[in-house]
C-alpha cells in the first residue's frame, strides 16, 4: 500500500513538464537527441522518419501533432509515463520522445506542419466532436457534396466575419478549413481566425479538389452548422480610408500564387522556400506584392508554414518577420 502510494506520488513528482506545443524549447539537446532514438527504435517503422509516411494508409500522421494535443486519445502520450506497443516508458523517456516527436516536420517537412492537415489525416478525424470542419465554397457546391460533418460559410459571408468574436467561442475546437482546392479562401480565415487569437486551425492541404481526387467519402447532408458567432456582423474595415502610402520604392515579390499550388496540395517546404527566392524573396522585410494583394493571405499562409510571421499585408505591402 505504503510502496504503492510512494510509486504514485513519484510518478506525479517526475512529472516537471507539460505536453503543450513548446514542449521542445524545453529540452536540452540531449534530451531530444534520446527522444529521436526512442522514436527510431519504436515508432519509425510505422510512423516514418518525418512522422507521416504517407505510403501506409491508416496511420495518423504525427507531424503537427501539437495542433492535436488537446485530443484525448493524445493524453495518453501525456505522461507522466506511457505505456505504448507494449513498451513503458519512463517519464524521464516520454518527455523525451513527446518533445522530439513535437519537432517532427510531416509530410512536406514544414517548419510549422499542425497548420496543414492532409486529406490522410482529416479522414480519420472528422468524426471526432473536437473538430469543427468549415467548407468555404459556395453555397450550391456545398450541398451537392462536401466532407462530412463539414459546416458551410459560403463567401458572401466572409465579408462579415466577426474577427474579435470568433477566438473566445471556438476556444476548445479544432477548426479545419477547405475551399475548392487553391487555398485563396482558407487562408484568408485562416487569417482571421489567428489574427482573433483562436490557434488551433489548420487548412486542408488541397482541398475539396484533392479529397475527392483521392476518393475519400463525401456526402450532400447537411448535419452541422456553424456557430452563429461566426456570422455575427462586423464594421467592414476594408473599404475605410487608408492614409496615403509612403513612397519608398520596396523591393517586390513577383508572386504567383498558381505556381505554389499542385494537385497534391501545397508544394512541399523545399520546393516553396525555391520559388519563393525565385521570385525576389530574402527573408523577412518589407516588400511589395508586384501582382496586387489578392492572394497575400496564402502568401501568409505558406510563410507561416516555414516559419515566419506576416505582420501586415496592407495594400501590396507585406511586412515579414
Ligand atoms: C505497429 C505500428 C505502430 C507503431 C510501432 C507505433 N504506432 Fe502510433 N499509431 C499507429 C497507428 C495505426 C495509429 C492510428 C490509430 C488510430 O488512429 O486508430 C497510431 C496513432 C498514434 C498516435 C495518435 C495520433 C493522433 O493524433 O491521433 C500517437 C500520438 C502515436 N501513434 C504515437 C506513437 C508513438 C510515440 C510510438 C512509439 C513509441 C508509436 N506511435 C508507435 C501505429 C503505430
Amino acid at each position: 500500500m505504503l510502496v504503492a502510494a510512494l510509486i504514485f506520488l513519484s510518478a506525479l513528482l517526475a512529472q516537471d513538464w507539460a505536453l503543450t506545443p513548446d514542449l521542445p524549447s524545453q529540452l536540452t539537446e540531449k534530451e531530444l537527441s534520446q527522444g529521436k532514438e526512442l522514436y527510431s527504435a519504436n515508432c519509425q517503422r510505422c510512423h516514418g522518419a518525418d512522422g507521416d509516411d504517407a505510403s501506409q494508409e491508416g496511420i495518423t500522421p504525427l507531424g503537427g501533432l501539437s495542433l492535436r494535443l488537446g485530443d484525448p486519445r493524445n493524453r495518453n502520450f501525456g505522461g507522466p509515463s506511457f505505456r505504448a506497443r507494449g513498451r513503458i516508458y519512463s517519464p524521464v523517456e516520454a518527455k523525451a520522445l513527446m518533445g522530439y516527436i513535437l519537432t517532427l516536420r510531416g509530410e512536406k517537412g514544414f517548419s510549422r506542419p499542425e497548420a496543414l492537415v492532409s486529406p490522410c489525416l482529416l479522414s480519420r478525424k472528422q468524426t471526432r466532436r473536437t473538430y469543427l470542419v468549415i467548407d468555404l465554397r459556395p453555397e450550391a457546391d456545398f450541398r451537392a457534396a462536401h466532407v462530412g460533418g463539414a459546416a458551410n460559410l459560403p463567401p458572401k459571408a466572409l465579408a462579415k466575419l466577426a474577427h474579435p468574436a470568433m477566438g473566445r467561442d471556438l476556444s476548445n475546437r479544432i477548426v479545419i478549413l477547405y475551399d475548392e482546392g487553391s487555398g485563396l479562401q482558407a487562408s484568408k480565415v485562416w487569417r482571421a481566425l489567428v489574427q482573433s487569437g483562436h490557434r488551433t486551425v489548420a487548412v486542408l492541404d488541397g482541398g475539396f479538389e484533392r479529397w475527392v481526387a483521392e476518393d475519400r467519402d463525401i456526402t450532400s447532408a447537411v448535419s452541422a452548422t456553424l456557430p452563429s458567432v461566426l456570422l455575427i456582423d462586423s464594421p467592414d474595415t476594408a473599404n475605410a480610408a487608408q492614409p496615403p502610402a509612403e513612397r519608398v520604392p520596396l523591393p517586390e515579390l513577383d508572386y504567383d500564387w498558381q505556381k505554389t499550388v499542385t494537385d497534391n496540395g501545397l508544394r512541399p517546404a523545399s520546393e516553396l522556400t525555391g520559388y519563393l527566392r525565385s521570385i525576389g524573396f530574402k527573408g523577412a522585410g518589407r516588400y511589395r506584392l508586384r501582382r496586387g494583394s489578392k492572394a497575400a493571405d496564402l502568401l501568409a499562409f505558406e510563410l507561416h508554414l516555414l516559419g515566419y510571421a506576416v505582420l501586415s499585408s496592407r495594400n501590396q505591402e507585406i511586412v515579414i518577420r
